[in-house]
């Protein structure tokens, strides 16, 4: 499973990007809005920043707007990866960008349903919100898995894309029912390499090896 950043923030991305394990980017409206800068010169700099996908999100809400938008922003980079909403004009968008070959990321998805309609448009990616699910006591793992089932069977080429994850066991949980990637903010994504255990045992082992340099000294 690719591991990806759900952000507007270039200070955000290059510290994960420092470590080696970022495969691309997720942007939205509400992200793009907090950085304060032009959206399309800034998603320029996020794509010259990360060597993967990064999605950049149509704000038209009509097919040919959409798709007006969609080839505006594919012109910025090649890795950039038009996101529209699964809706019936998000659809048909999908279908004509798709044609040009341009590759794209269906967003808002909270059925199979929807999901099943993405990759029959022939939609790069899926994206399942699982967080906001959840934050409607329904099960968005569920969704997830249910997705990732109904693809597998029919052999579907579209990739999935677990979205709006909200804390590291949704990663784990994402990872194990089959996701082909998961996007995360990076309050989530820094905690992926945590562990207690770790930092005491890197703290003994450089005691421990302190003091053995001293007792060679003495
Ligand atoms: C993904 O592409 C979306 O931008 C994102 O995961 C939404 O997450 P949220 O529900 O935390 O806003």
């Amino acid at each position: 499973m690719k591991l990806w950043l759900d952000t507007g923030s270039l200070d955000e991305i290059r510290e994960i990007n420092r470590w080696g394990v970022l495969s691309g980017i997720t942007t939205n409206p509400t992200l793009i809005g907090k950085e304060r800068k032009p959206f399309e010169t800034h998603l320029k700099e996020i794509a010259t920043e990360v060597d993967g996908p990064v999605s950049g999100e149509v704000t038209a809400t009509d097919k040919d707007g959409m798709v007006e938008e969609g080839l505006k922003l594919a012109g910025i980079a090649p890795n950039i990866v038009v996101k529209c909403p699964v809706t019936p004009d998000g659809f048909a968008a999908v279908r004509e960008l798709g044609s040009q070959g341009i590759k794209t990321n269906m967003t808002l998805c909270f059925s199979p349903n929807q999901a099943l309609l993405a990759a029959e448009a022939g939609a790069t990616y899926i994206s399942p919100f699982l967080g906001r699910v959840d934050d409607i006591s329904n099960d968005g793992m569920n969704l997830l898995s249910e997705i990732v089932e109904v693809y597998r069977t029919q052999g579907y080429a579209t990739l999935v894309l677990a979205a709006s994850l909200r804390h590291p066991q949704h990663v784990v949980e994402a990872a194990k029912v089959g996701a082909d990637v998961a996007t995360m903010p990076f309050s989530v994504f820094s905690k992926l390499a945590n562990h207690p255990l770790t930092d005491i045992g890197l703290r003994n082992f450089l005691d421990d090896w302190d003091k053995y340099q001293k007792a060679l000294k003495s």
